[in-house]
């Protein structure tokens, strides 16, 4: 089998978490251009109609299912659902994260809970519930987004929780990996540098580090979610066959200076 050919998705049945939007959407819509199917896991149940939709007008069956990830019952509940629907899971991508920008030492145990419960806790869950799957079928892969905040500490802004959470993201991925690895189911991870969706523009903390995000850059910009799109193809497919436990950091060298 040729590479271009290896890098195809044709009726491979996958879920995204925060696949509303964002991030998840552009790895969705990469899916969907390589033949895969898509459930789009997300809290926002109108977004990820909208864009499952959109999906279905490109060709490949998807739909939307309403989950919070932080719910084990939820997650649970929400596998059985794609497994109806599709009648396995071949690809899982853990996606789904927030942010919270207060200082440690103000930080409150509620916005510390949410944010490992999201962002940790969630990709646990979601992986979890792909994996046992994938186990009895004896093949899948998992991709985990992590971020560079799991390799560096971003300043100015305060993000303790997500920092955390994210290098908790990694050690997970790497764990999972090996651990199923005798099952041939593989787990990677993608860190990306700072990317323009709404998790950075809607945030009145944010959006105004754009600019100098950008003058630390080396490459002098941030990245855009299609940027991301290339990546999660290769490891949701077979090109990536031999690549387990690997985190991928996407970030135009910003974490190299
Ligand atoms: P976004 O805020 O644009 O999209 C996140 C999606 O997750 C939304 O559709 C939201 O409804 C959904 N979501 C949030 N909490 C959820 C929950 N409890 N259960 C189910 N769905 C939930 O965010 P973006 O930028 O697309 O980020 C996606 C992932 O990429 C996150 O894990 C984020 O930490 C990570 N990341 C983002 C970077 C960036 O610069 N945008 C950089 C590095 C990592």
């Amino acid at each position: 089998m040729g590479i271009l050919e290896k890098m195809r998705l044709d009726g491979k049945k996958t879920f995204i978490t925060g696949g509303a939007r964002g991030i998840g959407k552009s790895i969705a819509i990469a899916f969907a251009e390589c033949g895969a199917d898509i459930a789009i896991v997300d809290l926002d149940y109108d977004e990820a109609q909208r864009t499952a939709e959109e999906l279905k007008d490109m060709g490949v069956h998807s739909f939307a299912v309403k989950t919070d990830v932080t719910c084990p019952a939820g997650v649970d509940a929400m596998a059985q659902a794609i497994v109806k629907e599709f009648g396995t899971i071949d690809v899982a991508v853990c996606n789904a994260g927030i942010c919270v920008n207060t200082p440690a030492h103000e930080m409150t145990y509620d916005e510390w809970k949410k944010v490992i419960d999201v962002n940790l806790t969630g990709v646990f869950l979601t992986a979890q519930t792909a994996g046992k799957v994938m186990i009895k079928n004896k093949k899948g892969s998992i991709i985990n987004i992590a971020s560079m905040s799991g390799h560096v500490v971003n300043t100015p802004q305060p993000q303790c929780a997500y920092n955390a959470s994210k290098a908790g993201v990694i050690m997970l991925t790497k764990s999972m990996s090996v651990e199923w690895a005798p099952y041939n189911v593989r787990v990677n991870c993608i860190s990306p540098g700072y990317i323009g969706t709404e998790l950075i523009k809607t945030s009145d903390l944010l959006k105004p580090l754009i600019e100098k995000w950008t003058e630390i850059s080396p490459l002098k910009r941030i990245g855009t979610p299609e940027e991301l799109q290339a990546i999660a193809v290769y490891l949701a497919g077979d090109a990536s066959s031999f690549t387990n436990g690997s985190d991928f950091v996407i970030d135009g060298a910003y974490t190299c200076i």
